[in-house]
């Protein structure tokens, strides 16, 4: 069985996920140029429709072949020549301007089957970005900041996102802010994303990838500077853990660490997400759970059930304590 997916109408993030409704500079254009194009649509079909019924009904007598051909001449060579050079000026020019880089954050976004590692690092020089993508183990060490699932924006900046694929095509889509983009293997795509209004919103993949596509969501936070630097500073801290805990001992008996890293403890995988912090996130399993006891009790029994396709192996022959105390223990890392 499928796990509960996120309403987004109820939470975690409000609204539908919408180009219509936009949050971001990108969106914003995009939806003008949707406007543009829909109300020159809807003229040229009623300029259309009604030299059509003109034509047939108001005036069914024969025309001169002069006033055909003027007719096409302007209305079927002229007119959409002007148009859509028009159009095309147009959205060259758009394009140039939202690709314009950005001047505020670099965030490495990497499409995993099936969720989203996302890097901050705030003062990793460029090279650093590509061993990030290539071999997480040995991106840039002490500076960076790993999540998932989770981008966090401050509103009114312009932050850029380096986007990769370690195996298969994935696209990144927050219909909000910007328009999609691929996520492609053995090379960085970048998207500059300008939210305009503090909110959560919802991001998708939009590139068929697998078995699980459909379940591959993430969340967007855009909060004030401050909040946003509050956040990014609780993330960098390590996890604060009580040794005797039961649920962290069974975490590090049962080898999760070979796949998961919890900064501040033994467990330093970098297979799987990031668990530093995993209680914080506002989803698990890339939206399709929710952060709580029950959530990590499911995936740890039967990650499969929850996520065809995923990587990690089920833990369902572990004692049923075990299992509830690791979950208890995870949704506890805030
Ligand atoms: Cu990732 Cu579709």
């Amino acid at each position: 069985m499928v796990g509960v997916m996120l309403d987004c109408a109820t939470s975690p993030c409000r609204g539908l996920p919408s180009s219509l409704v936009p949050a971001g500079t990108e969106a914003e254009r995009v939806a003008t140029l949707f406007d543009g194009l829909l109300i020159g649509g809807a003229l040229v079909w009623v300029l259309v429709i009604g030299l059509a019924v003109y034509a047939a009904r108001v005036n069914p007598a024969g025309h001169s072949e002069r006033a055909a051909r003027r007719i096409i001449v302007w209305g079927g060579i002229a007119l959409p020549t002007l148009v859509l050079a028009g159009l095309l000026v147009h959205a060259l020019g758009l394009l140039g301007e939202l690709r314009a880089p950005a001047d505020g954050l670099r965030i490495a976004v990497s499409g995993e089957r099936f969720w989203w590692r996302v890097r901050y690092a705030p003062d990793a020089p460029m090279q650093d970005w590509q061993a990030t993508f290539i071999d997480p183990a040995d991106g840039a060490q002490g500076t960076g900041v790993d999540t998932a699932n989770a981008l966090h924006l401050p509103v009114g900046e312009r932050s850029e996102l380096l986007l990769y694929s370690p195996d298969v095509i994935h696209s990144l889509w927050i219909p909000a802010l910007a328009g999609k983009i691929d996520m492609i293997p053995g090379r960085v795509n970048r998207l500059v994303l300008e939210p305009t209004r503090v909110g959560t919103y919802r991001g998708v993949c939009a590139e068929f990838c697998g078995a699980a596509h459909a379940l591959m969501a993430f969340t967007v936070t855009v909060s004030p500077r401050a909040e946003f630097e509050r956040w990014l500073a609780g993330q960098a801290r390590p996890a604060s853990v009580d040794a005797a805990d039961p649920g962290y001992r069974a975490f590090l008996a049962n080898g999760c660490g070979a796949c998961h890293r919890v900064r501040g403890t033994p467990a330093d995988g970098r297979v799987g997400p990031d668990l530093t912090h995993v209680g914080s996130r506002l989803t698990l399993g890339a939206g399709t759970l929710a952060t709580d006891a029950a959530g990590f009790a499911r995936v740890i029994r039967a990650p499969a059930h929850v996520k065809p396709g995923i990587r990690m192996p089920a833990y369902d022959m572990l004692p049923d304590a075990e299992i509830r105390a690791m979950a208890a223990w995870l949704a506890g890392l805030k």
